[in-house]
């Protein structure tokens, strides 16, 4: 078996893991950033702070090291010799230094690595964290080993190394201990990683979902203001736990104490709520901060959504709630709710509270999140839990996701998102949680307008949509176009178990609904399956000559409840159906309630029988009987209006089941693969020509360097060159214009086919430099590529777009013409497991003619995954390759490979 590594989205250079929130095992937040020189007097006051033990173990000396190392420490403009980050946090009265770490570079691949945390601070996992942070910029600088020196009773620094994961040797000298860690991610790594961050920021947002008490800060008197319903959705909603309005100009609130501010409150406050004027939200914050409040829900607007200036507010406030440690659900938010009979929170202005049940939802809408409330109970969902995020500056969508990852009373999430925070640890966490729950999301700004709206809307930053698509897909996300498709998915995925396979029984008492049901379902991917003799027999038994005993079964609109009973408990335990549509169309009203009951009583009879895992999805178009409820307590059968909605719902269903069951697939790891060597042409290209396309020669030298199947050939300066090479390659060449600028070679008439004779040789290379020189270009000429002509085969594309939130994306399709006229390509981001690459070679149209079709061979299917796999893997290794581009590549016959005939590639570096 082919050594397979983790299957880990490591974060992008860009988004800076040096910097950011780092939250504790206790759910409390710190600050962490590299040390700058001003940093010099609170680090001296941060070793001076530590215990004489953690001097020695951090320093080897319990005397407090000198003025100038300390300045030396706090340098981290070279973190290719030096670095080290700091922990900071507002405590007893200042921002404080409360752990710090360093690494210096040992040789070019090790750095030795020291840290240290303040004794209060002690059991908290910050070592760890740190650890980990310093990992992670170390990788990035090209380190692949940290090494440290410790002494061997520091037990404390022994298990932050075990906690890390990373792979360890150790040795010991003496007293001191050795230990060499390796920083390539392993499982145990990213598991234990994934592990701390979800437990710890489950314990973070505790204080939302479950506060025993509760403040509101901008309590108003007006009962028109947000303030005042904030107020009143709490107390008429029967909040369990303790209401505390704040209001200076009040002394009591919709018949609650109003008490003048967050200090004269008589008990400790977990959430607070916000609604005073944005002006005013920083020092509330203070207020709270000093009161011991952990968690915030800021209502106000006013902040980034509202422009430059709304920016800076709220990177003051977000500076503000970490360096006290807190969590911040909003700013620009509509609220919170938890509808757990044991806390009954309704933390939001709108005193509509949903029925209780298993769907969770996130909205970056407060207005969505309002709408989808309503809706909720119109398809009788119950939630669980719903979070307006707002502007997300603090808790944003994938910390969410993985507090519901754990909630029991969660088994569905909706998100309703209008931008990515950072769509690369999305992927991480959304992989993890679609394996356990299903996550069914809107991403609006799929339209060019609809993105500008996003933009200005919540300041959200547009993503493309055939990124989202991607990692929807590879995450097992279900996708909704619609608000509407939302709520019937979550009608169907809370209420109905998933189905076991995509067979699809239908009844109608109706000819007409049932061929749109039957149409949607094939076109959603399910099938109508004929009976089996056995049920047909069944349905015979009860069912009069005119009724069709078919798939779909059309009772007719003389159909009577016992009718519908029966075929219904006919079809759930007919083996050839996985899941049942019923429809009905009202033939008279009086009829209704009767065929209702018949329904219910077919459904539960099946179930009873033992047909529990088939879903039953109802289409229900009675005039004057819309909003009818089929309840069988604990199952609530989903209704819609229309005919093909179930079977919408069902496709999906069946999609989602499908993902959950294939084995998510490995990353394999390529130990051929020389990357110091595409580091260093890539590094030299860059230093001497800064962003730019790289040569022909340097292109052939990564994918050789890549072990990719490139196609013999090489670049001469001269006709008598081309010549002699075609002698060596082997006739007939193909000769191609080799040039950095010019990227579009046929344009130039740079590329010349199928030349059988020295000749039509020397004539192309001529007429190459000739048609240069008429369009001043022969200078952008860097010579010509001779490549023996290839024959047979398939044509395909493997190209590497970058996308600067989403990372690499990578493209697959048929070459030539193919990709561009008909858009036949598919696309996913980094890192590609095997599954990846075989649904991405599956996936397009032209698989059949990879397939072999009507006499033409089948392509070597395993050599382009192959292919795709390397390059997933370059891209990730070397994130300077910005653009890609292997077009054609000609798949050959099954076991004889494939071959890039053209390749380009782009280098940009990063800030
Ligand atoms: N501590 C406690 N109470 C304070 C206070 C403070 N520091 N500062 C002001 N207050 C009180 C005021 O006395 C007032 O009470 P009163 O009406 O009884 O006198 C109350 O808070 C509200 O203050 P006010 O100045 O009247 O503010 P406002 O009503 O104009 O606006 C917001 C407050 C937060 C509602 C408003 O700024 C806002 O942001 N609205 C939009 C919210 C929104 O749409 N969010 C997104 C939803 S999706």
């Amino acid at each position: 078996m082919k050594p397979v590594r983790p299957l880990y989205t490591a974060p992008l250079r860009s988004e800076q893991p040096e910097s950011g929130c780092l939250i504790l095992r206790d759910g409390t937040t710190a600050d962490i950033r590299p040390a700058e020189a001003s940093d010099a007097a609170m680090m001296q006051e941060f070793v001076s702070r530590l215990s004489p033990e953690a001097r020695r173990h951090r320093f080897f000396s319990e005397t407090a090291p000198s003025g100038d190392f300390i300045t030396g420490l706090c340098d981290s403009c070279e973190p290719c010799t030096q670095f080290t980050l700091v922990v900071t946090r507002m405590w007893k009265g200042a921002v404080r230094i409360i752990a710090a770490g360093s690494y210096w570079a040992r040789n070019e691949h090790t750095a030795e690595v020291a840290m240290a945390v303040d004794d209060e601070f002690h059991g908290k996992g910050l070592g760890t964290l740190l650890l980990e942070r310093l990992a992670l910029v170390a990788i990035h600088h090209g380190f692949t080993k940290l090494w440290a020196v410790t002494h061997a009773d520091n037990s404390a620094m022994r298990e932050v190394f075990r906690e890390s994961g990373f792979t360890a040797s150790e040795a010991y000298e003496g007293d001191d201990m050795e230990v060499e860690l390796s920083l390539l991610p392993t499982e145990a790594t990213v598991h234990r990683a994934e592990v701390r961050e979800r437990l710890s920021t489950t314990a973070s947002l505790r204080p939302f979902f479950y506060p025993q008490s509760v403040a509101v800060i901008g309590a108003s008197r007006d009962p028109k203001s947000i303030g005042f319903r904030l107020i009143d959705a709490l107390k008429t909603n029967k909040f369990r736990g303790a209401l505390y309005p704040v209001n200076p100009k009040a002394t009591e609130l919709a018949g609650l104490p109003a008490f003048p501010s967050m200090h004269s409150v008589p008990r400790p406050v977990d959430l607070a709520l916000i609604a005073v004027p944005a002006e005013t939200v920083l020092s509330v914050v203070d207020d709270c901060a000093s009161a011991g409040v952990r968690a915030l829900l800021v209502i106000t607007s006013g902040f980034a959504e509202v422009g430059r200036q709304g920016h800076a507010l709220q990177a003051q406030l977000l500076k503000h709630v970490r360096q006290h440690g807190m969590r911040m659900i909003g700013p620009n938010c509509f609220g919170l709710m938890n509808t757990d009979p044991r806390v009954r929170l309704n933390a939001t202005f709108t005193s509509v509270f949903p029925l209780p049940g298993r769907v969770a939802m996130s909205s970056q809408s407060g207005a969505i999140g309002l709408a989808t409330l309503a809706g909720s109970r119109r398809f009788h969902i119950g939630i669980s839990s719903f979070v307006s995020i707002g502007n997300k500056a603090d808790v944003s969508t994938n910390d969410l996701l993985q507090y519901w990852e754990e909630d029991p009373a969660t088994g569905v999430i909706l998100l309703y998102m209008e931008s990515f925070g950072n769509p690369r640890r999305f992927a991480r966490i959304a992989r993890r949680v679609s394996a356990r729950k299903p996550i069914i999301a809107v991403k609006a700004g799929r339209s060019s307008s609809g993105r500008r709206a996003a933009g200005s809307h919540t300041a959200a930053l547009a993503a493309s949509d055939v990124a989202v698509e991607a990692l929807f897909h590879q995450t097992g996300v279900v996708r909704a176009r619609r608000l509407d498709d939302m709520l019937a998915f979550a009608a169907g995925f809370g209420a109905q178990p998933l189905p076991p396979g995509r067979r699809v029984g239908i009844i109608t008492n109706a000819g007409g609904p049932a061929i749109l049901c039957a149409d949607a379902c094939e076109a959603g991917g399910l099938s109508v399956p004929q009976l089996s003799t056995h049920t047909a027999d069944a349905l015979l038994a009860f069912l009069p000559s005119t009724a069709a005993r078919t798939n779909p079964v059309d009772l007719i609109a003389s159909a009577t409840p016992e009718q519908y009973a029966r075929a219904i408990t006919t079809l759930l335990a007919a083996e050839e159906i996985d899941a049942l549509i019923i429809l009905y169309v009202s033939v008279t009203v009086a009829d209704t309630a009767d065929i209702a009951e018949g329904i219910t009583r077919g459904i539960e009879h099946a179930r009873t029988a033992g047909a529990k895992d088939k879903p039953v999805i109802i289409a229900w178009m009675a005039e004057g009987d819309e909003h009818r409820v089929f309840s069988l307590p604990p199952e609530t059968i989903p209704v819609f209006a229309l005919p093909e909605t179930p079977a919408l719902v069902l496709s999906n269903m069946a999609a989602y089941t499908e993902w959950r069951q294939r084995p998510i697939g490995v990353v394999p790891d390529f130990d051929d693969l020389e990357l110091s060597a595409v580091r260093t042409i890539c590094g030299a290209a860059l230093s001497q020509r800064g962003n730019s396309w790289l040569t022909t020669e340097e292109t052939s030298s990564v994918l050789s360097a890549a072990q990719l199947p490139l196609q013999p050939g090489e670049v001469v300066h001269t006709a008598d060159e081309a010549v002699a090479l075609a002698d060596k390659v082997g006739w007939p060449v193909a000769l191609k214009l080799a040039s950095r600028q010019i990227v579009h070679k046929t344009e130039v008439g740079g590329v010349r086919l199928n030349l059988s004779t020295a000749q039509s040789v020397r004539d192309a290379f001529e007429s190459i430099k000739t048609q240069l020189a008429e369009r001043n270009q022969l200078a952008a000429m860097d010579g010509v590529l001779v490549q023996p002509m290839m024959t047979g085969g398939v044509e395909v594309m493997v190209g590497v777009t970058h996308d600067p939130l989403f990372g690499p994306l990578i493209a697959f399709g048929l070459g030539g013409i193919h990709v561009e006229i008909l858009g036949d390509v598919q696309f996913r981001i980094t890192p590609l497991t095997d599954r990846d690459a075989a649904e991405m070679v599956r996936g397009i149209k032209g698989y059949r003619l990879l397939s072999g079709y009507r006499g033409h061979p089948a392509a070597d299917i395993e050599a382009i995954e192959d292919v795709l796999l390397r390059i997933s893997r370059l891209v990730e290794e070397i994130p300077e390759i910005i653009e890609l581009d292997l077009n054609p590549i000609f798949a050959l016959p099954p076991g004889q490979g494939c071959r890039i005939v053209d390749a380009r590639i782009r280098l940009e570096t990063h800030a």
